[in-house]
């Protein structure tokens, strides 16, 4: 009688200890998970406390990462703006429309002319649209490749503003070309902010681009 007694406390004893050493291991798989990108140095990261999201939805650009975010983009023929909307679905933040004081033609020959009529003067067309950076910690930043380079408002907007301090996640939609040499102007013109690697998509996949882009904003920290 008494040894079933023992046997029985035994195998209780047993059960205690395999059910904990099961909740504690879990539970140590469970917090490793909750941020995997903490190692990766590539990544925006949260190290402003002032900027921990601790109350949600109280500040509306502020992401789950706690960085305050902008995504901003250029786009006459809507395919910049599709990748910037599902950036925007992902990650959250500011969606804004880089929209310029003159109006672009509307007519496809005509814009080629007046894209590369700009370039050759090196024009800085003045911009209708507003920001103020200080919002911001990350801005994602699109534009449709032009002529191999970035449309002259973009070298507006990097002329106006200052990202000292911020970071840039660049992204593009072409015909094919891609950046082009544009990564390096961005870096050339704004020394001081971290320019990230950036995501170039064909215009004509534009609408199909989701995976592609939350891999892209995933392998940055979001
Ligand atoms: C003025 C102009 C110049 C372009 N130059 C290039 C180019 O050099 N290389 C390229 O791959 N695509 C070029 N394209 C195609 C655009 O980059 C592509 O259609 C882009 O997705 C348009 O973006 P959007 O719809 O946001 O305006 C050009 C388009 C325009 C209107």
């Amino acid at each position: 009688m008494n040894k079933k007694v023992i046997t029985l406390i035994g195998v209780l004893v047993l059960l205690v200890v395999i059910g904990g050493v099961i909740y504690f291991t879990t539970r140590d798989n469970t917090q490793s998970n909750e941020n995997p990108n903490q190692e990766n140095n590539n990544q925006v990261t949260n190290d402003n406390e002032e900027n921990n999201n601790e109350e949600e939805g109280e500040d509306n650009n502020t992401t789950s990462t706690g960085n305050r975010v902008l995504i901003l983009y250029f786009s006459m023929s809507g395919n910049t703006e599709t990748v910037a909307e599902f950036i925007h679905e992902e990650v959250g933040g500011d969606l804004v429309k880089l929209e310029t004081e003159k109006t672009y033609s509307s007519d496809y020959n005509d814009l080629l002319d007046e894209a590369q009529e700009e370039q050759r003067n090196n024009a800085r067309p003045a911009l209708k649209t507003t920001i103020n950076l200080d919002n911001y910690d990350v801005i994602f930043l699109g534009y449709p490749n032009w002529w191999g380079d970035m449309p002259m408002p973009i070298y507006t907007l990097l002329d106006e503003y200052d990202f000292s301090g911020k970071i840039i996640a660049p992204f593009v939609t072409s015909g094919g070309s891609g950046f082009s040499n544009t990564l390096s102007e961005i870096r050339n013109a704004e020394p001081n902010a971290n320019v990230t690697e950036g995501l170039s998509i064909s215009g004509s996949s534009a609408s199909s681009s989701r995976n592609r882009v939350n891999t892209w904003v995933e392998e940055l920290g979001f």
